[in-house]
């Protein structure tokens, strides 16, 4: 029987050209435009439009994992602990492959603009291995997850509304969220250290442009809340990186009693080494390799950066923070979720 697909829901609208054409000048990966997404404007490139029914509608099933986030908010520390408690704690296979081949992200290759895939076929084309990086880099996301043998291993920072309706009812999902200054800040250098995205020279300018939601994924109290609201779901394990901060082993444990997982207080401790910022930082498997190797990182930073709780401040000007706590006060005053980093007095 074939399966019917359900017609996407939620309007796409184009971004004002005007508006685009500024934030191109910034968000230099782009070269088409952008788009919103249904009623909470969800952001992100032109190409969304051609696979927005594609996510939707994507097959999960019941022993997938995914990990949802909104970007930079501790999705690769979380997956690598995922991956290591559901594989028996193979620290050699984890060491020597790298990350996206295990966990593959679904909404990668909507990031990509086809005249920068076509850049990165020609740049890379004399070479196998690069090319083959290349290839599965740009393989839609949904053709990327139907050629992984389950269980199935899946990073998607899509919300959850853009995602399968049926997705918490037949697959496990791991959300981790992270205070949106950090966040901010952590998204700034990432995008400016990867060609795909680009960003601009003045952080202020780029904070100007995040909160008020013109960034891809954005805006992210909405999609942090629609996770949050399902919270209490058997097959929904949210969390927080400044939880992961403060209490690693105990996050370790959370995470494999939600994966049914037994685990004793040695391999414990051993996760927790493997996924020591230094440790994770040195580890090439984790940190974006892939991308290096096809030359589409800017810099020599690695994608693992600082891993710090509150490093927003050495950005924020007095403006800016004030700016930042009323954003926080606008957006959480319909909703129950309590950042551990500001609690619920500070609303104005
Ligand atoms: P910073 O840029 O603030 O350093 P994601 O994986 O969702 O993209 O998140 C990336 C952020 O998580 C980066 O934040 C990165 O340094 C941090 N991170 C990754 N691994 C970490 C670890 N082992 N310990 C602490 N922070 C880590």
């Amino acid at each position: 029987m074939v399966k019917q697909r359900k017609e996407f829901p939620h309007k796409i609208e184009d971004v004002d050209s005007k508006l685009a054409e500024e934030l191109m000048k910034h968000y230099t990966g782009e070269l088409t435009g952008f788009v919103r997404v249904g009623p909470k404007g969800y952001f992100f490139p032109h190409k969304y439009k051609e696979c927005a029914a594609d996510f939707y509608n994507m097959l999960v099933k019941p022993d997938d994992i995914f990990i949802n986030t909104f970007p930079r908010s501790g999705t690769t520390w979380t997956q690598e602990m995922i991956w290591l408690l559901q594989n028996n704690l193979d620290f050699e296979k984890a060491k020597n492959t790298p990350l996206a081949l295990r966990y593959p992200f679904l909404d990668f290759s909507m990031l990509v603009h086809p005249e920068l895939e076509k850049q990165m076929f020609e740049e890379n084309k004399q070479d196998e291995e690069k090319l083959n990086i290349v290839k599965i880099a740009n393989m839609p996301g949904v053709e990327k997850v139907e050629n992984v043998p389950s269980p199935r291993f899946i990073k998607s920072h899509l919300p959850l509304s853009l995602l399968p309706p049926t997705l918490l009812d037949k697959a496990k999902v791991v959300y981790v969220a992270r205070d949106p200054r950090d966040v901010v800040v952590s998204v700034y250098h990432f995008c400016k250290m990867h060609k795909i995205h680009g960003a601009p020279d003045n952080f202020k300018t780029f904070w100007n442009y995040f909160r008020k939601g013109l960034h891809y994924y954005a805006p992210i109290f909405e999609h942090v809340k629609e996770a949050w609201n399902e919270r209490n779901h058997p097959n929904m394990l949210f969390i927080f990186y400044e939880e992961l901060q403060e209490n690693l082993p105990a996050v370790v444990r959370k995470v494999a009693s939600f994966l049914g997982k037994k685990v004793t207080n040695e391999q414990v401790q051993q996760i927790c080494d493997h996924l020591s910022f230094n440790n994770f930082k040195n580890n090439k498997a984790v940190n974006h390799s892939l991308l290096k190797k096809i030359n589409f990182v800017n810099t020599d930073q690695t994608f693992i950066r600082k891993g710090k709780v509150g490093s927003w401040r050495e950005y924020f000007d007095e403006e800016m923070e004030l700016q930042a706590d009323e954003w926080f006060s606008i957006n959480l005053r319909d909703s129950d979720l309590v950042y551990p980093t500001f609690p619920t007095k500070c609303i104005l």
